[in-house]
């Protein structure tokens, strides 16, 4: 079947259409069209995403983005046209993100995914963005692919600008949050200490970037920052505390100069990493797992791939999505609503019962 998704959770509207075969255990994809609409030179001024600004948007990108991706598809938005050229109806449903997220953005992909499927009599998969996240892993940009057998117990560490979640799943897509950031999200701890270094927003790839050059140079962090949490008996984080050493650091330093801000951020990177990879690793002793997914925007990050595979490398099967699957994208929304729409045997919720839900959990 040919699915459409729609994801309108933060600032990048997206949409994708894949044609999805198998059951819930072989399932296998092909990408037909695959846009992302990036808002980030609009918000760049504000320092962060200014939801107002992003819902109007994606108000104004979808349609086009619908247009080019039909196209790209060799799809038109008829359904008897396409029968009369062999291909089939067209879109048999539409997978669309219902939460976490922004509410006023989520609404906006909502509204628009009740309305073609009213138009092309088609059903509607409400999905969760972060179980988006954790298929994105499976996904390809491009081509085909399939969603491999993995081994379980299966660990997710999803990290982006809202989330910082170790999540268990001992049976195929049954979720359970056994820890999580008791404060920031670690994307978020990476934005705002870009913020306080000057460094223009989104901050997660410029700390990142600093802080690399920094670590090819071989140099040693001059400073020492907190790692919080690190030895609690829990599998929860924290990354307030790190941050507010960030900026007490700077107030204590006074004018900086680009290497010192290099230094700051390798040290910070540092710290956040050893955090995410400790935990990551006490969770995998504790539930002997055979398998880890690293996934949300901030899996893309390289110190975090380089010390996951380093530490952890040897004990688990290590996911991390494709290049451009890390952030926010409709790909993975088309995995996992298909493979819900499998799951829950073609049934799904009436389209008026669709809410955006900004605060939904795995
Ligand atoms: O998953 P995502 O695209 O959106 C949310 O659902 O939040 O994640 C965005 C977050 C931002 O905080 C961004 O700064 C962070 O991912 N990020 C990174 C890197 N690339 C993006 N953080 C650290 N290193 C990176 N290379
Ligand atoms: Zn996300």
């Amino acid at each position: 079947m040919k699915i459409l998704s729609i994801e309108t959770s933060c600032d990048d509207t997206c949409i994708s259409i894949l044609e999805a075969k198998g059951g819930i255990t072989n399932t296998s994809f092909k990408v037909l069209a695959n846009n992302t609409n990036s808002q980030i030179q609009i918000h760049i001024p504000y320092g962060g995403v200014y939801p107002v600004m992003a819902k109007r948007e994606h108000n104004k990108n979808l349609p086009i983005l619908l247009e080019a991706s039909l196209k790209e598809a060799h799809l038109t938005p008829t359904p008897l046209l396409n029968k009369e050229r062999g291909l089939g109806r067209g879109i048999d449903a539409i997978a669309v993100t219902y939460g976490p997220g922004l509410e006023m953005c989520l609404w906006e992909g909502i509204i628009f995914a009740k309305e073609l499927a009213e138009k092309w009599n088609v059903p509607i998969i409400p999905v969760n963005h972060m179980e988006g996240h954790v298929f994105s892993v499976f996904g390809k940009n491009k081509g085909k692919f399939i969603i491999p057998k993995v081994k379980a117990p299966v660990l997710t560490l999803l990290v982006s600008g809202g989330h910082t979640q170790l999540v268990l799943t001992k049976k195929w897509m049954q979720y359970e949050i056994i820890g999580e950031s008791v404060d920031d999200a670690v994307g978020e701890a990476f934005d705002k200490v870009a913020r306080m270094l000057d460094l223009p927003y989104p901050g997660g790839p410029q700390i990142s970037a600093i802080a690399d050059i920094e670590r090819v140079k071989g140099n040693q962090t001059l400073f020492s920052l907190p790692r919080p949490m690190l030895k609690s008996k829990d599998f929860n984080f924290s990354f307030a505390g790190l941050k507010t050493a960030v900026l007490y650091l700077i107030r204590k330093i006074g004018k900086l100069d680009e290497e010192t801000k290099s230094k700051i951020a390798l040290e910070f990177e540092n710290a956040a990493i050893e955090c995410l990879v400790y935990k990551t690793y006490k969770a995998i002793e504790k539930y002997k797992i055979k398998t880890l997914i690293v996934a949300g925007g901030v899996a893309c990050n390289t110190h975090l791939q380089e010390e996951m595979k380093k530490f952890l490398g040897k004990k688990v099967k290590l996911f991390f999505p494709a290049k451009g699957l890390a952030g926010d994208n409709s790909l993975m929304i088309g995995i996992a609503g298909y493979l819900n729409y499998i799951k829950n045997k073609k049934k799904v919720p009436k389209p008026a019962s669709i809410k955006a839900t900004g605060s939904l959990r795995l």
